[in-house]
């Protein structure tokens, strides 16, 4: 018997389960203000829908395997594939820009590190029908809004935002050829975690000789938009080119959210269908990796369901968040999840605690009781150890007298309440309104 979960997985605990609802409920919220809708799919896919075009890095990372009906199979790796195939196949029921979120839970077999697991829940928002800039802008707003939403500044979350197609005509103007750009995209995309000697190995193995190597490398190093136009102005059509990040950057300004923006050119993502703009989200020290990470991504629908349309979106996992909250915090406090326990003094007061408790419950008071008969004092102490605001005692002298006792479990203070006005008039809940 295996006793523990598998290496990557994770038993979720209560007090687990309860972080992950706070994420969760904050994801909720800001697809919400930003007139986003909810969506799902499915867990397993057909295996071609992720080789066909998510690109080597996340197919070396399935879990796949032949069904019984020796269809070629896999666990859900990320969300887009099956998105893009959802909106190709009902592309003309939807008014468009279309804009969808959903939280499912993916699976990678990963070598595990810090922040990386083999299953994460990961909320996508994405936006379709939109070329221009101002798309490109909602979607990284709404990632900011969520670090925001969870009490994270620009002090302390980064937003690394770049262009595919300024990437693209930068390096062919430093002389890479088409077919070498997959090669030179890797070596760009690896400037802060390797050396440049071994990268200019790397792109020598992929025909990128000196000096155009030194170009690549310096060109991943270029960091802020004004360096970026300036490099531009040296390829033709660069100030064409730069219009994009140029515009979706001023637009970010305009909401009052540019400090959380750096532009830096190593960022071009390692899923092959990104387009255009292309952006991650990093904690200000880089302690853990990637809090997010998205783009645009305008071939897709054609490539998965053969319907021209623009897209935009990103990805946000929760065990990086997960970790930084936990660290920034120690351990997230329990909330409470009772209003008030119920106490029977003796066994005939039973039937009336099950009365009461399921006439409150009927009207949204979270309550629970004893399930055998047990002293009152163990009785208090559960409620206690529970977080319940209040206690109610029913014992035979309440039940004659239709009173009962209503302890505040904070202040030790009781009061006399009838028995008839619990479900009428809350006041003895401490002011609480029913749901
Ligand atoms: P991704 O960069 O592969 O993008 O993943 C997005 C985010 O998911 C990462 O930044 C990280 O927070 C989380 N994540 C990914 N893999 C793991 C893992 N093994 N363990 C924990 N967290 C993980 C995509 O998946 C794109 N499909 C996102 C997208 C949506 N692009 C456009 N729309």
């Amino acid at each position: 018997m295996q006793s523990k979960a598998l290496p990557g997985f994770r038993d979720l605990y209560p007090a687990d389960t309860a972080l992950l609802q706070k994420i969760f409920d904050v994801w909720r919220a800001v697809s919400a203000r930003y007139g986003f809708e909810e969506y799902g799919g499915p867990p397993l896919e057909p295996l071609e829908l992720y080789t066909a075009k998510s690109g080597e890095e996340i197919v070396g990372q399935l879990y796949h395997f032949e069904d019984k009906g020796g269809r070629a199979v896999a666990l859900r790796p990320e969300m887009t594939p099956t998105l893009a195939r959802m909106v190709a196949a009902k592309a003309s029921d939807f008014k468009k820009p279309i804009r969808w979120y959903t939280i499912p839970q993916l699976f990678r077999y990963e070598r595990q590190q810090r922040g990386r697991l083999r299953e994460h829940f990961q909320f996508n928002l994405d936006l379709i029908g939109e070329p221009g800039p101002l798309a490109d802008a909602e979607v990284i707003a709404a990632a900011i809004d969520v670090m925001r939403g969870l009490g994270f500044g620009p002090e302390s979350v980064r937003v690394r935002m770049s262009d595919r197609r300024v990437i693209r005509a930068l390096l062919m103007g430093a002389g890479v050829e088409e077919e070498q750009l997959g090669a030179a995209y890797a070596a760009v995309d690896k400037i802060e975690r390797d050396s440049r000697d071994a990268l200019t190995d790397r792109l020598k193995g992929a025909g990128i000789e000196r000096p155009i190597a030194d170009r690549v490398l310096d060109l991943a190093e270029i960091r802020g938009l004004e360096s970026v136009l300036g490099a531009l102005d040296e390829v033709t059509d660069g100030e064409l080119i730069g219009d994009g990040l140029t515009e979706c950057h001023g637009a970010l300004a305009n909401m009052g959210l540019v400090e959380f923006v750096d532009v830096d050119l190593s960022i071009v993502r390692g899923l092959d269908y990104y387009t255009g703009i292309v952006f991650e989200l990093f904690d200000a020290n880089r302690s853990v990796r990637a809090i997010c990470g998205g783009g645009r991504y305008d071939d897709l629908l054609r490539a998965l369901g053969g319907i021209d349309l623009p897209a935009v979106g990103f990805g946000m996992g929760d065990v990086v968040i997960t970790e930084l909250l936990r660290s920034r915090s120690g351990a997230p406090s329990t909330p409470s999840r009772l209003d008030v326990y119920l106490v029977a003094v003796t066994s005939s007061d039973v039937p009336e605690v099950l009365r009461l408790s399921h006439a409150l419950r009927d009207i949204g008071i979270r309550v629970e009781y004893a399930l055998k008969q047990q002293a009152v004092a163990k009785q208090l102490k559960i409620a206690s150890v529970r977080g319940s605001g209040r206690a109610i005692l029913i014992g035979p002298d309440e039940r004659e007298s239709g009173e009962v006792v209503v302890r505040n479990m904070d202040t030790g203070t009781e009061e006399q309440v009838p028995i008839t006005a619990l479900t009428e008039d809350l006041a003895w809940l401490g002011g609480r309104e029913t749901p």
